[in-house]
């Protein structure tokens, strides 16, 4: 029997859990706070999925136990990754799932992390959930390739106002409450919509472009009370072949728009989440438009199922690293995210140099 620990009873805590228990694991949450185990149980996990599960245990971080885990899953605040994920490792689990962004801009840790999981032979994963969905494959299969052509440029935008967010954690009092908005921590939209500067590098990469080298960053920052982040986060993008493109994330624009387009020298290959409630659609076409569009139909609650499932399989096959939602590629998103802050506040295009490690002296 597969044995997960979820760390943190949040939104993503209890989608992590909810998909684990849907693939017949046994699941073990905790958090630092009783509140939260509470509201899991009697609040967020039945009014999501029907019922309480009462196969899952709950724990207090001081009372759960150490050792014993297949994988860890770690679904807290980004300025706390790092440091659980070093302390996960100590247990040997075969895989832990750090939720994205990996850390936060400061890249604190995660060079570290990545060289110790590595020692262990323990399989690191981000939970860059889209990099691996049904729609995102279409995208990049055989097929979807012959139709561009070569391809030309890439866009990529998942602009979505808070409210979206809030109204998945009632219990929040807005961005001030929380690292979202908080840019340092890992929040503001570089960071909670970094899903889209992820989806860049995985299209970029399947298309053989390379690596992200280059990042021109603007954002706007607005302070509110205590909070500072970014709420307009907007790049261009060059990578090591010469391939340019462009990334919006944003926490203003609604209804949400979470969509990638590709245009090559023969037609384009689009890809929408939520194109229709519940729908995920891949578009091919020529100059004269849609040739071709495949409608996956899923809930949110499905995608985790459709994550879990993958990193299962790669574990089982020593194919962690191959992964699209690979730790490796996660630490490449985060070099994106520090040169995007960096960018945006000197006004330099910022590089990153792959070879110095992921740490901030990769960036100049
Ligand atoms: N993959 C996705 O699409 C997706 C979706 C939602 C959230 N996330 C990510 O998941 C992370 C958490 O987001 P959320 O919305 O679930 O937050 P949340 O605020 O709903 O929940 C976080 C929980 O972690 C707990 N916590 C904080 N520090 C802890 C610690 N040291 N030990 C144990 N518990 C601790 C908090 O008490 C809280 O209950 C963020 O990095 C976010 O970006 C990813």
């Amino acid at each position: 029997m597969t044995r997960v620990k979820v760390i943190g009873a949040g939104s993503i805590g209890n989608h992590l859990s909810h998909a684990s228990r849907r693939l017949g694991w046994e699941v073990d949450i905790c958090d630092l706070d009783r509140q939260a185990l509470e509201r899991t149980r009697s609040e967020i996990y039945p009014g999501r999925y029907g019922a309480w599960d009462a196969g899952i245990g709950l724990y207090h971080t001081d009372e759960v136990p150490r050792g014993g885990y297949d994988y860890i899953f770690i679904g807290t605040p980004p300025d706390s990754h790092m440091a659980l994920a070093l302390e996960a490792l100590q247990e040997e689990p075969r895989a832990i799932l750090v939720e994205k962004p990996l850390c936060t801009p400061s890249l604190e840790g995660a060079a570290e992390f990545h060289a110790l999981a590595r020692e262990r032979g323990v399989a690191a994963f981000c939970g860059y959930d889209h990099a691996i969905s049904q729609g995102i494959a279409a995208a990049v299969s055989p097929p979807s390739l012959t139709a561009l052509g070569e391809a030309i440029t890439l866009d990529v935008e998942f602009r979505e106002h808070w409210a979206g967010i809030f109204k998945a954690h009632p219990w929040l009092d807005g961005p001030e409450s929380t690292y979202l908005g908080y840019w340092r921590r890992g929040g503001g939209s570089a960071g909670e919509h970094s899903h889209a500067i992820n989806l860049w590098q995985r299209l970029a990469l399947a298309l053989g472009k390379g690596r992200v080298t280059a990042v021109s960053a603007t954002m706007e920052y607005v302070r509110d009370g205590a909070a500072e982040f970014d709420r307009m986060c907007l790049l261009n993008l060059t990578t090591e072949t010469g391939f340019t493109g462009r990334v919006v994330q944003d926490v203003v624009t609604r209804p949400s728009r979470k969509w990638a387009r590709i245009q090559g020298t023969d037609g384009f290959v689009e890809w929408q989440y939520a194109y229709r409630p519940g729908e995920e659609a891949m578009f091919v076409g020529d100059s004269n438009g849609v040739v071709d569009e495949k409608i996956f139909t899923k809930s949110r609650a499905d995608d985790f199922v459709e994550e879990l499932r993958h990193l299962d399989a790669a574990v089982a096959n020593g194919a962690a690293l191959q992964s699209p939602i690979a730790v490796e590629r996660a630490l490449e998103t985060m070099l994106v995210i520090a040169a995007a802050h960096r960018s945006a506040q000197s006004g330099a295009t910022v590089r990153i140099d792959y070879g110095a490690g992921y740490v901030e002296q990769a960036l100049s």
